[in-house]
């Protein structure tokens, strides 16, 4: 035990290189199951070297602790649905949140007890003590209030994506008014504590904190949930830091910044796939109005469109050379995955090049077909990103669009007045043959009517995802109808 607490540095610098390479293999598909291991290698010595050592630690609070949060945590792991990883996410990030504010508390009552009892008392039994510095003192009151912010703001977002019914959202002119006065009267308690080291202060500012986190995500739309949970994964990460730095923490500090700077950068390459501001989304839904773009879903103009059966749509493909499969929200939401991988097997046995293209976007949370594709065991190699499969479009004989919308909306690209306007997208429109599998012409998330559906090109496909593909799969067959 000497042994770890004389290289304690060294652990910890060995955990947060292991930190870092997690998040380089969860970069992509292939190498994300050893970073995963990485990760869990690096948070073991980290748990290990923490634990041996800390000052006079409390053995069975601790180590009970470990067991019932390994219960918890592997209970959840074996049990959750791939869909439920969003809900999930959120509610671990209320706890990072939570241990944030619980740490600052303890941490401003272990020093006024010692501040009480006095130096020549502590120092007549053999204990050093140096008051909280201020600036000790400023991290403390930064961790703590971002910790409160993300504990309540992230069990709001929990609730919303479980459509829990306490997950209201709310709306009304009275809502940025209540945020910002609550926000200014958060800060200036804690600014007040910062300065005077007043109690009820720091326990105002924490409360108005927990306050202002339900009320600033509440009036957020549900699809933009996804944003904001990544944002909260990056606030739980900087609140980590703060404490890290109170507790003297290296491997926290570390850790926590990995957390806070990665969460950042997807919570912007969601937002710029959607062509949405982090402002917009953060206080879109606040300002009164929908918080996503919804021009163009009253507009309603009378447009012909070619639509085909099932059968139609299998025969043109079994003689295609290339297919691209382009999946949307709607494939999730028949669960039409692994009809999908069906088919696609099937035009491969027949000398069809099968390929699949993910916009970033796609569905309804980061990663969302590509968790999907992966569970119905789709290969690796045959599922492209937009930037790899844009350019081959042209050349491809048939484009199944199978529940996608806005991330094949043409719009984006031609039209300087939607309001996805500059949204990359799959160029779809650009192949020679393209079908598209949906329930009606109704629009998708963003509210907008799309024009590759009138496309001359084009053919609908009406239907369930599922039922459609069972049905294509089984006209290839020569087993239908
Ligand atoms: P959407 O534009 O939402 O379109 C999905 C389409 O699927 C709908 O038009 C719907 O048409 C169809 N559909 C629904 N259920 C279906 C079913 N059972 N069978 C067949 N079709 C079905 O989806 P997308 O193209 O994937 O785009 C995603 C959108 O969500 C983007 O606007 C994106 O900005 C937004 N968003 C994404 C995320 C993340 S991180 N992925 C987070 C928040 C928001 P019918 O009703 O006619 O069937």
């Amino acid at each position: 035990m000497e042994f770890i607490r004389d290289y304690a540095d060294w652990f910890y610098l060995i955990g947060a290189v292991l930190f870092i390479l997690t998040l380089r293999g969860l970069s992509g598909p292939k190498t994300a199951i050893a970073g995963n291991r990485y990760g869990m290698i690096a948070m073991a010595i980290a748990v290990l070297t923490t634990f041996f050592v800390a000052d006079h630690p409390v053995i069975w609070m601790i180590v009970g602790a470990m067991i019932l949060g390994a219960i918890i945590g592997i209970a959840r792991a074996r049990t959750v649905p791939m869909t439920q990883m969003p809900e999930t996410v959120a509610l671990m990030h209320s706890l990072v949140g939570l241990a944030a504010v619980l740490i600052a508390i303890a941490a401003i009552i272990h020093n006024n007890k010692l501040v009480e009892l006095g130096p020549e008392l502590l120092a007549a039994n053999g204990v050093s003590f140096h008051e909280m510095s201020k600036v000790h003192l400023f991290e403390l009151f930064v961790g703590c209030f971002v910790g409160a912010i993300t504990f309540t703001a992230s069990v709001f977002a929990y609730g919303k994506l479980a459509a829990k019914k306490w997950a209201k959202t709310i709306s009304g002119g009275w809502v940025k008014p209540v945020q910002a006065l609550i926000f200014i009267a958060m800060l200036g308690f804690g600014i007040h504590f910062f300065l005077s080291g007043s109690m009820t202060s720091f326990w105002a500012m924490t409360a108005l904190a927990l306050a202002f986190g339900w009320v600033w995500i509440a009036p957020v739309g549900g699809g933009d949930m996804p944003v904001v949970v990544s944002l909260l994964n990056s606030f739980s990460g900087w609140a980590a830091a703060g404490i890290g730095f109170t507790l003297e923490n290296n491997m926290l500090i570390v850790a926590g910044s990995l957390v806070g700077s990665s969460g950042a950068i997807l919570s912007y390459i969601m937002c710029k796939a959607m062509n949405r501001s982090i402002i917009n989304v953060l206080f879109g839904g606040a300002m009164g109005g929908a918080a996503a773009p919804t021009a163009g879903a009253g507009e309603q103009v009378q447009r012909n469109y070619r639509s085909g059966s099932a059968d139609d749509a299998g025969f043109l493909m079994s003689n295609a050379d290339s297919v691209v499969i382009v999946p949307g929200y709607g494939m999730a939401q028949g669960r039409a995955q692994n009809a999908v991988k069906e088919l696609a097997n099937l035009l491969k046995e027949q000398g069809v090049t099968v390929r699949f293209a993910i916009h970033p976007v796609a569905g309804r949370m980061p990663g969302h077909m590509n968790v999907l594709l992966a569970e119905a065991d789709v290969p690796y190699e045959d599922i492209l990103e937009m930037d790899e499969i844009n350019s081959d479009f042209p050349a491809t004989d048939v484009v199944l669009v199978i529940g996608a919308n806005d991330v094949v909306n043409p719009a984006a690209k031609d039209d300087p007045n939607s309001p996805i306007y500059g949204m990359p997208i799959l160029e779809a429109h650009k192949a020679r043959t393209i079908m598209v599998i949906k329930r009606s012409m109704a629009t998708g998330y963003a509210g907008l009517d799309n024009d590759l559906f009138y496309n001359d090109k084009t053919m609908m496909v009406f239907g369930d995802a599922k039922k459609v593909v069972e049905d294509m799969t089984k006209a290839i067959n020569g087993t239908g109808h």
